[in-house]
């Protein structure tokens, strides 16, 4: 019940206000988002590749007011690449983008979104590596999906987000599947109204699986976005079936959850990516990772008490 709560709350700038002036807040939100410049996270970056992990990196920031923002959202994802070029990882460090951190909700925003999302992406290209559209709440979704095809023009190897609760996703899934695509398939983190998603867990968790057996059975390559134990066995034993190698397809989870599942499953052979998000502007990503598991919400308050 708590979730929808938090949701809710995660776009409310009264509560932005408070949450992200509390002195304590910091302190819980590094589990999740451990820094806010490039500085602080190229260690972290450096960190996890030594460890054999993947990364796909993501600047924090939504729901952008001005043009101005957008530009600024544009060129800090092309200062990280720039930084990344130095440390030569190709593939191993990708991008993840909000496209309404690129102007997507402000007026001609499609447009926009396009004119600052397609330098980055041609910057990630120039050091050897690519970037996946992130999926936001379902009123953004069609523009996501048209920029991303726009995109895969050029630069065929851009990915995309698809989301497990939404009843639309089996049909994308299937007009996603083909060859050289690269889709991560999520539950869904966002609040949306029982006419577009699922709304239980367990039907959720079906509709992950009936998506991810669409995207193994075809040609492009899955990136399975969960930390959830049942589903990445589901997801070994779909690839079995379909006959796929292990690099070719990959696992993906964030940064400061089931750490040691990160490890575990590097150390068997899997490509594992780890989401890692860095940067000022995070209370939306924070929330929406306080909604996933109450436990931290309880954490979370229990540290402003105890401060
Ligand atoms: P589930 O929520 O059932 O969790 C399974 C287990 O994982 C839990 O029992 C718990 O142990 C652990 N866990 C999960 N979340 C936790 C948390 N916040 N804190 C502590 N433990 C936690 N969503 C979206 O709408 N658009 C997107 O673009 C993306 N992108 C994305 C990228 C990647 C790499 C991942 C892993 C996830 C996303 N998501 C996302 C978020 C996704 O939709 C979903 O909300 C979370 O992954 C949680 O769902 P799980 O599949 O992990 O299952």
């Amino acid at each position: 019940m708590l979730g929808p709560v938090i949701l809710a709350a995660s776009r409310s700038d009264r509560m932005r206000r408070l949450i992200s002036a509390a002195p304590v807040t910091k302190r819980v939100v590094d589990r999740f988002i451990p820094g806010e410049t490039v500085d602080e996270i190229v260690p972290i970056v450096r960190e996890l590749t030594d460890r054999g992990l993947e990364l796909t990196m993501d600047v924090v920031g939504e729901d952008i007011t001005t043009p101005e923002q957008a530009e600024a959202a544009r060129d800090a994802y092309l200062a990280l690449i720039e930084r990344l070029r130095t440390l030569e990882l190709g593939t191993r460090a990708e991008m993840s983008v909000k496209l309404s951190m690129f102007g997507q909700a402000l007026p001609g925003g499609h447009e926009l979104a396009l004119a600052n999302v397609r330098p980055v992406v041609e910057a990630a290209a120039a050091i050897g590596t690519t970037v996946t559209l992130d999926a936001e709440d379902h009123t953004t979704l069609d523009s996501m999906f048209a920029i991303h095809e726009e995109l895969r023009k050029d630069f065929p190897q851009t990915g995309c987000v698809i989301q497990a609760y939404l009843f639309r996703t089996e049909a994308d899934a299937r007009r996603l599947a083909g060859a050289g695509s690269r889709v991560r398939l999520v539950k869904g983190a966002y609040k949306e109204p029982a006419e577009v998603a699922y709304q239980q867990k367990h039907e959720i968790d079906k509709a992950y699986v009936r998506v991810l057996r669409i995207l193994m059975e075809g040609e492009g390559y899955p990136m399975v976005g969960s930390h959830d134990p049942r589903l990445i066995s589901v997801a070994q034993e779909l690839a079995r079936q379909a006959g796929r190698k292990p690099d070719e397809y990959e696992f993906q989870m964030l940064y400061g959850i089931r750490g040691d599942e990160h490890l575990r499953l590097a150390a068997e052979g899997h490509r594992m990516r780890v989401y890692t998000a860095y940067g000022t502007d995070w209370y939306g990503y924070f929330m929406r990772r306080l909604a996933e598991k109450p436990a931290n919400l309880r954490f979370f308050l229990r540290s402003m008490i105890s401060k």
